[in-house]
């Protein structure tokens, strides 16, 4: 179990996550060149078919884990790797935040010429709020961009999480020559390959040999990394266990240059699966009786028949495929005979895993995201949070005679964590309003309700773009407010949906007294 390490990239779309988990593999040995799991053509389409829609579209809706073995350079333990994909798409869900609470570490993956995106924002204040550490990759430094130290800046400034550069790029962006290794005083220097398809060939040169090579350039970097060092910006372990530093590599994913180096800091510094705490305040230690929790679920993979596959993480103990384990939530036994590894489109089947590592359970119609599973002693882990949805539409069925079809769908929905539903007195329940974090949840709604429950869906957009936990105390006064109305989402919150954030503004300067606190992951 030490040697395990469960992470996954966070990243802006287009920043290269696709192609840094292609080099990460290639690094592992797993596949003798890149572009065999993303093929370069249909790199998009080959990640996952399993919904029409995602087909469509060309994009991915699922969030699957690739394994892979990983020795360091002069060692003879084999590591485990766990990379859990996170659905990389501008249109993203509810799903690719609870991808995150079943890893213990995450990659961010920034584009040298474009800093700090979006989406990355968002999944860094998920990681932040469960106190994950994260390591900082700035990727295609063989392409122009900004220079190191603006990167540095902008990280620490916007999101006030320090950079500790580890790997020190040698030549500027777009000139990328190799790599000064802080810790060692060393220069790694690369040698392309061509189309960047096999491992590009590092060299270690002493400071003087570096300097006769490189000359400005090595100066440079050393120089800057002076700098770093005076400013106190060193790698610290405690640190970056605490969230507060992050190591830094700059690379480029096409060339593979500082991949090696991302995988070996993964496995010197990244932390270990832990034990867990129950929501009865006991631990869960790794080397207990088995214990996991689910944290997806995906359905509607195959059009022939209702296949329903949990993914879930272990957290204890050792799993093996076929033992029977109880489920934490309604006390029942599930057999875990079909038990599968699933990444893209291959699924191999798993006959024994560890804490770390992810497995996807077929036909598990009973089990939503949040739910335990064990054996022997009873555990039961706290419910994955609900995010701050950002989407709000009332939903409809089309035909009024589907009206019981349409309630079970949206129940069935809701529970599986599909959307988030909202209710109150005055809308009724005949059209709920459901809330999601990106609006690709509500197509996923409406092709489920359709092939699985026979029924049209129609969807009316509100006009609020985001969402407050309120209280009891302060629903009138929230509701008598202009572009305010309050909810009841059903795992009981209170949600006030406010039109715009200078409208919530107002509110809380002429209300102050009224509670409207934000949900995990609000967009700033
Ligand atoms: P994503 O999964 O994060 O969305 O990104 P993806 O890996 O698909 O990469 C997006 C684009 O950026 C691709 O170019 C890819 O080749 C390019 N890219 C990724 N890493 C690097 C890098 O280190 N250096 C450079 N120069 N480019 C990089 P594309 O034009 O969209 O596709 P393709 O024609 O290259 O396949």
């Amino acid at each position: 179990m030490a040697r395990r390490r469960t992470f996954a990239i966070i990243s802006h779309p287009d920043a290269g996550k696709s192609t840094m988990t292609e080099a990460l593999a290639l690094h592992a040995r797993m596949i003798s060149e890149a572009g065999a799991i993303h093929g370069k053509a249909g790199r998009r389409s080959t990640v996952s078919d399993w919904m029409e829609m995602e087909k469509a579209r060309g994009i991915s809706v699922s969030s699957t884990a690739l394994q892979f073995n990983y020795r360091l350079e002069g060692d003879d333990v084999v590591n485990v790797i766990n990379l859990v994909d996170t659905p990389g798409h501008a249109d993203f869900s509810e799903d690719t935040y609870r991808v995150l609470t079943a890893v213990d570490a995450a990659v961010m993956l920034i584009d040298a010429a474009k800093g700090l995106e979006p989406q990355t924002l968002k999944l860094f204040q998920v990681c932040r709020h469960r106190g994950i550490p994260i390591i900082t990759i700035i990727n295609k430094w063989d392409r122009p961009g900004q220079t190191p130290l603006e990167l540095i800046d902008e990280i620490t400034e916007r999101i006030g999480l320090t950079p500790t550069p580890l790997y020190f790029p040698v030549g500027i962006a777009g000139d990328f020559r190799g790599l000064l290794d802080r810790r060692t005083g060393e220069y790694i220097r690369f040698t392309r390959t061509a189309g960047g398809a096999t491992i590009a060939p590092e060299e270690r040169l002493s400071p003087d040999a570096a300097l006769a090579k490189e000359g400005d350039e090595w100066t440079t970097a050393v120089e800057e990394s002076e700098l770093l060092t005076a400013m106190g910006q060193d790698h610290d372990q405690e640190m970056f266990l605490a969230g507060q530093t992050s190591p830094m590599i700059f690379a480029s994913a096409m060339l593979n240059f500082g991949v090696r180096q991302l995988l070996s800091t993964l496995v010197e510094l990244a932390p270990p699966p832990e034990g867990r705490t129950s929501i009865d305040d006991t631990v869960r230690e790794v080397t207990d009786p088995f214990s996991a929790v689910v944290f997806k679920v995906q359905a509607g993979m195959d059009s022939s028949h209702r296949d329903r596959l949990a993914y879930m993480r272990i957290v204890s103990g050792e799993f093996e495929r076929g033992m029977v384990v109880t489920h934490a939530q309604t006390g029942k036994p599930f057999a875990t005979k079909y038990a599968q590894a699933v990444f893209g489109r291959d699924r191999s089947t798993v006959d024994t895993a560890y804490p770390g590592d992810v497995v996807g359970l077929v036909n598990a119609m009973a089990l939503a995201p949040g739910d335990t599973l064990f054996t022997d002693v009873k555990v039961q882990y706290p419910p994955i949070p609900s995010f701050a949805p950002e989407h709000f539409s009332i939903c409809r069925a089309d035909s009024a005679g589907k009206y019981k079809q349409f309630r079970k769908a949206i129940d069935q929905l809701d529970s599986e964590g599909v959307v988030q539903v909202l209710r109150n007195e005055i809308r009724g329940d005949a059209a709920p309003v459901l809330a999601a974090v990106g609006p690709m949840q509500f197509e996923v709604v409406t092709a489920r309700m359709k092939t699985e429950f026979g029924v049209d869906a129609r969807f009316e957009p509100l006009p609020y773009t985001l969402a407050r936990r309120t209280d009891e105390t302060s629903v009138d006064e929230l509701n008598r407010q202009r572009g305010v109305e309050v909810f009841t989402r059903s795992d009981g919150a209170l949600l006030a949906l406010v039109s715009d954030k200078w409208r919530l503004q107002y509110i809380e300067k002429e209300h102050a007294d009224l509670t409207l606190e934000p949900l995990v992951a609000a967009a700033d």
